[in-house]
C-alpha cells in the first residue's frame, strides 16, 4: 500500500470531538467517564490523516497568511463536475451546483425550501440522528418507513413505502444513500422504485449522498441524479476524505424553481459562506486524491473482516450486519437481553469503549442494535474489540 492507515495518530489534546469531547453515562444521567481512558467507535470521522495532496494544499493555502472573505473559483466546479463524470458517469451542470457549509446546514435548507410547516417529510428509519432534527427544527413532521430485516441486511417495505407517499401530507422524501446506520447501498433496481413511487404520488426527493465513495467489494453506488433529474443531492468530500472540519457542501439541483428556492433558504439559514481551506481540500481532494480513496475502501474493508471474524470467535451475542458502504457497521445485540442505550452504557463504563446506540437512530427501529465506527487504526479497533469480549467474558 502506498499510504499507512496503521500509523497511530494522537488525536487527544486537538479539541477533537471524537477523542476529547467526554462522554456521559446514559443520558439523563450526570456519570462521566474520563475520556482519556476511552476508545472512540462512535462519531464519523475517521483516525486517518488526510490525503497528501490535501494536506499539500490546505498547508499551501495557510502559508499565505490572509483568510479573509473568499469566492469559490471555477476551478472547484469544474473539480466537482469532473468527479462525477470519471467516477459514476454522472452529467452535471455548472449551474446546478449550490455550495454550502457542509450537510446538515445543506439538508435543513432543501426542507425550508420544498415544504411548508405541518407537512411530512419520508425516511426510511432507522435513520441518521440529523434526519429527525432537521425535519423537525422546520416544522415539518417526520414520517418512518421502517425498513425489513432480512437476514443479515435490510430490505425497503414498498407497500409500506408506497403507503406513506400516498399519505396527502407527505412532500419530500428524504434518503440516504449509501445508508447509514444500516450499511446498505441502493441498487439502481431499488433506487428507481423509489423513484417511481414518489413519481406518482408527487413526492419531492432529496438524497444525501455524503457517505458515497466509502463502498465496499463488490459493491456499486450510484447517485440519485443518474435515475432522475428531477431530485436533489446532496454531498460533500467531508465523509470521504475526512475533512468534516473544513465545512464544505454542495447541494445539486437541475430543477430551476427548487434551486431559486434553496437558494433562498441558503440566504435566509445565512449558511452561503464557505472557507478558503474548504475550497481548495475538495479541489485536492476530487482532483488529485482518487486513489487514496481506493486504498482507504481496502484498508476499511479489512477492518470490517477483523470485526467480523472477532464476533465470531469472541462476541458470541453480537450478529454484525452486512456493511455494503460507509464505515459503520450496524450490530445486532438483541442476544444480550439488554436495551441498546443501556448496553452502550455498560461498555462505555465497564469496557471503556464509546459505541452509538441504535436508539439514537430510531427509538423503535434502532432498539437492540449498536452503531460502530471502525474507520480507525486496525491496533486500535482490535483493542477496543478485546476490551469488549474480556467485559462480555466477565458476564457469562
Ligand atoms: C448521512 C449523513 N449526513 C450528514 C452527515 C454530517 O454531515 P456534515 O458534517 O457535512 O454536516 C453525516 C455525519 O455522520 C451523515 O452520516
Amino acid at each position: 500500500m502506498k499510504y499507512d492507515f496503521d500509523e497511530l495518530i494522537e488525536r487527544r489534546g486537538t479539541d477533537c470531538v471524537k477523542w476529547d469531547e467526554r462522554p456521559r453515562v446514559g443520558e439523563h444521567s450526570s456519570g462521566m467517564v474520563p475520556s482519556a481512558d476511552v476508545i472512540p467507535l462512535w462519531v464519523a470521522d475517521m483516525d486517518f490523516k488526510a490525503a497528501p495532496a490535501i494536506l499539500e494544499a490546505v498547508k499551501k493555502r495557510a502559508e499565505h497568511g490572509v483568510f479573509g472573505y473568499n469566492i469559490v473559483p471555477e476551478s472547484y466546479y469544474e473539480a466537482v463536475i469532473s468527479w462525477f463524470r470519471r467516477r459514476h458517469h454522472w452529467e452535471i451542470q455548472r449551474e446546478w451546483i449550490l455550495y454550502t457549509t457542509a450537510v446538515v446546514p445543506a439538508m435543513s435548507c432543501v426542507i425550508k425550501a420544498l415544504t411548508m410547516p405541518g407537512e411530512k417529510v419520508l425516511i426510511l428509519s432507522p435513520a441518521y440522528n440529523c434526519f429527525f432534527s432537521s425535519i423537525r427544527n422546520n416544522g415539518c413532521e417526520v414520517l418512518e418507513s421502517v425498513l425489513k430485516r432480512s437476514q443479515l441486511s435490510f430490505e425497503i417495505d414498498f407497500d409500506d413505502f408506497e403507503r406513506k407517499c400516498a399519505d396527502e401530507k407527505t412532500t419530500l422524501f428524504l434518503l440516504c444513500n449509501p445508508h447509514n446506520p444500516t450499511g446498505r447501498v441502493w441498487t439502481r433496481e431499488e433506487l428507481q422504485c423509489m423513484y417511481e413511487i414518489c413519481h406518482r404520488h408527487g413526492v419531492k426527493i432529496a438524497s444525501d449522498e455524503i457517505h458515497c465513495e466509502l463502498i465496499m467489494p463488490g459493491y456499486k453506488f450510484v447517485p440519485f441524479g443518474t435515475i432522475t433529474d428531477d431530485c436533489v443531492v446532496m454531498n460533500s468530500p467531508s465523509k470521504n476524505f475526512n475533512t468534516a472540519g473544513l465545512q464544505i457542501a454542495n447541494i445539486i439541483c437541475s430543477h430551476p424553481s427548487w434551486r431559486r428556492r434553496i437558494d433562498r433558504a441558503i440566504n435566509i439559514n445565512e449558511v452561503c459562506d464557505v472557507n478558503p481551506f474548504g475550497i481548495v481540500a475538495l479541489q485536492a481532494a476530487y482532483n488529485e486524491s482518487e486513489d487514496w480513496i481506493g486504498e482507504l475502501n481496502e484498508y476499511l474493508w479489512g477492518n470490517y473482516q477483523t470485526l467480523c471474524d472477532f464476533a465470531a470467535q469472541h462476541l458470541p451475542q453480537w450478529k454484525v450486519c452486512r456493511l455494503e458502504g460507509t464505515y459503520l457497521p450496524w450490530v445486532d445485540i438483541s442476544a444480550t437481553d439488554m436495551f441498546s442505550q443501556a448496553y452502550a452504557d455498560r461498555l462505555l463504563r465497564e469496557a471503556k469503549v464509546w459505541v452509538n446506540p441504535g436508539t439514537m437512530y430510531g427509538p423503535q427501529s434502532g432498539e437492540g442494535y449498536i452503531r460502530l465506527n471502525i474507520a480507525t487504526q486496525r491496533s486500535r479497533l482490535l483493542e477496543a474489540l478485546e476490551r469488549i469480549a474480556k467485559y462480555e467474558k466477565r458476564q457469562l
